[in-house]
């Protein structure tokens, strides 16, 4: 019998980092990537000695109510934990871990990418020419919107909205605005040139794009209503790499149809993997499948993230990532 301690994994991850939780616990791999249901993570919890699972993981107050609960830790692939209730993982004494930092770059990267396929049309331009509708150059043909010296106001000031800061303000000499209830630091807001409103009103009206970077919480649930599409600027831009229920579908629907914004571009969507089907016929609005850090380097950094802090917590040393 194993005295390592007995880790499930709910997914397929890099090679590499199964190996290396093989390696270091009595690891029971996925054998294919389908999302668990309650039942297979309430097993999990009862079975196992920690989990190392995913964002689509749903760890609800009633799946932490499993009895008996063996599992003290979940290590979660991913830097948001929304998908883990926070209190009841700590009513039930399980500490939750996440893998800030090494996904920041890629994701930001993706960011300026869906920023450029939305306001350049790109993805529009793909579908014409693989659907050999492309009727050659001309002066009129498929016209975007200039992306350098855009206003970009970011919405949540952490790790990945100030790189994203970084790459527009020095990369395509934007203006960066930004909204943080937690105030950057001043240094912070040197670094990208960012100048901080007061209010999340005052950055809507006055930014050309709007990027959302804030978790997923009670209180950014739905947060960009009706009202707050209202108040960005007409013919505006949002782009949201951060959950997809910040988002209220409906009016964001309305506000594209209406004309007042001229594009989003989505790389989260709420209730994935499924995706309102009203967006799949609209031009001017691009849709990834939640990929802002699919990239191997960050996929593999963050698998080892989280062995890193299943090995802390199970040597018994301070967990780096701990988030409850
Ligand atoms: C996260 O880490 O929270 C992302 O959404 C998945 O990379």
């Amino acid at each position: 019998m194993s005295l390592k301690p007995r880790i499930l994994v709910t997914r397929r991850l890099p090679p590499v980092v199964e190996v290396a939780v093989q390696e270091r616990f009595d690891a029971t791999l996925a054998t294919d990537d389908h999302q668990f249901g309650s039942g297979e993570l309430q097993r999990a919890l009862s079975d196992f000695d920690g989990v190392l699972s995913t964002v689509t993981d749903r760890f609800t107050a009633e799946v932490l109510a499993a009895y008996p609960i063996r599992a003290r830790i979940i290590a979660n692939f991913g830097v948001g934990t929304d998908n883990i209730d926070g209190v009841a993982a700590e009513a039930h004494e399980i500490v939750v871990t996440n893998t800030p930092d090494v996904l920041t770059e890629c994701t930001a990267d993706l960011v300026l990418a869906l920023i450029l396929m939305t306001l350049r049309r790109t993805g529009e331009g793909e579908r014409e020419l693989r659907a050999g509708r492309w009727s050659g150059w001309r002066p009129t043909h498929l016209l975007g919107h200039r992306v350098t010296g855009c206003i970009l106001g970011l919405v949540g000031m952490g790790r990945i909205a100030r790189a994203v800061g970084r790459r527009a303000h020095h990369g395509f000499g934007m203006r960066i605005l930004c909204y943080d209830p937690v105030s950057p630091s001043p240094v912070e807001l040197a670094a990208v040139g960012a100048e901080p409103r007061a209010t999340l009103e005052a950055l809507l009206a006055e930014s050309d794009i709007v990027s959302l970077h804030c978790p997923s919480t009670p209180e950014t649930r739905r947060m960009m209503s009706g009202l707050r599409l209202a108040q960005m600027k007409p013919g505006a831009f949002l782009i949201n790499t951060a959950r997809g229920d910040i988002v209220d579908d409906d009016a964001l629907i309305a506000a594209l149809l209406s004309g007042h914004l001229a594009g989003a571009g989505l790389d989260v969507h709420h209730g994935e993997p499924r995706v309102d089907p009203r967006y799949l016929g609209m031009e001017n609005v691009v849709l990834l499948p939640h990929i802002g850090s699919a990239t191997r380097e960050t996929r593999e950094a963050m698998g080892f993230r989280a062995l890193e802090n299943l090995e802390a917590f199970f040597d018994g040393r301070p967990v780096p990532d701990r988030v409850v």
